[in-house]
């Protein structure tokens, strides 16, 4: 997902797939995965990056281009941000 970012602020990206806010962190892990805390990140300037929504990623939070596999969990909502800023 490509989205703007803002230098100094902290935010949260999703790394259990379970947000409705993709690709930022709702909270939703505490309930769906506890086990999992997103990865907080804070820009040193301002830009628009591509963070990963398909969670397949290395180099979290952002998308390394991992194609979609087959074992990928959110494959179905996510491969549409994926394969569209590719
Ligand atoms: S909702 Fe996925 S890490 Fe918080």
């Amino acid at each position: 997902a490509v989205v703007p970012v803002s230098a100094g602020r902290r935010y949260a990206w999703c790394a259990c797939g379970h947000s409705k806010k993709q690709p930022f962190c709702d909270g939703a892990h505490k309930a769906s995965a506890p086990d999992i805390s997103p990865l907080r990140f804070t820009p040193d300037k301002d830009q628009t990056v591509l963070l990963c929504a398909c969670k397949q990623t290395k180099n979290a939070p952002y998308c390394d281009g991992t194609p979609i596999v087959q074992n990928c969990l959110y494959n179905t909502c996510y491969h549409s941000y994926h394969v569209q800023y590719l």
